[in-house]
């Protein structure tokens, strides 16, 4: 068990899934960046062995790019101190004890999920490891629907989460954007759905 910080003031959004490949890494560091742009002070937290936001930042330096973020352990997150408004969180697919030691520490919660009758199918196991996570008081969930496309499973989606009664915050489609993004600042014009999600959940105004 990470406890992961202990600082006033802190507050903590988390992207969670059981599932992989779903695009965690993506929304969190998507998040991050956003929440940066907008002048906060911010740390990302890699709680994924496999280290992918790690690499990210890595990448970034290597290349001379510098993030609105920076990307932390959970050694430095449990020393974060005050100076940090926002914490945003990465977790590992298959890990039901990190998805649920996290959930239990955040303000905000994000669920990605990919366009498919089998990702809906999937997204139920992470929907009940958080039933059984004790969440913050005023904790908000929203879902993200990712990897939309131009045809009809992607344009059933919302339909679909509206029936099951689970908030959409945000649709990220499809963009070869996003995969070449990797160790570097988004592109503007694939951050606005981030926005979105942060505006419906009321992080930002
Ligand atoms: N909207 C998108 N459009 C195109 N590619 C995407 C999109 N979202 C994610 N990807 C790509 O899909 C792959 C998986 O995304 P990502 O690494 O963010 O998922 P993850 O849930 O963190 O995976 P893991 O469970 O392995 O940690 C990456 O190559 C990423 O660039
Ligand atoms: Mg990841």
């Amino acid at each position: 068990m990470v406890e992961v910080w202990d600082s006033e003031g802190v507050r903590i959004i988390s992207v969670l899934s059981r599932k992989g490949g779903v695009g965690k890494t993506l929304l969190s560091v998507g998040i991050a960046q956003v929440l940066g742009e907008a002048g906060f002070a911010v740390a990302l937290l890699d709680r994924d062995p496999e280290g992918s936001a790690m690499g990210w930042q890595h990448n970034a330096e290597a290349g001379g790019v510098t993030l609105p973020y920076r990307v932390i352990g959970p050694i430095q997150a449990a020393q974060l101190g005050s100076g940090v408004d926002f914490l945003v969180i990465d977790t590992p697919p298959n890990d039901t004890r990190i998805l649920r030691d996290t959930a239990r520490q955040s303000n905000v919660l994000i669920v990605p999920l990919l366009p498919g009758a089998g990702e809906v199918d999937r997204v139920q196991e992470t929907v009940a490891a958080l039933g059984e996570a004790e969440l913050v008081e005023g904790a908000k969930l929203g879902f993200i629907l990712n990897r939309l496309d131009n045809d009809n499973v992607s344009a059933s989606m919302p339909g679909v989460l509206e029936e099951l009664g689970y908030p959409v915050v945000a649709h990220v489609r499809k963009a070869v954007g996003y995969q070449r993004a990797f160790g570097n600042l988004i592109p503007r014009d694939l951050t606005p759905p981030f926005e979105q999600a942060l505006r419906e959940l009321e992080v930002l105004a």
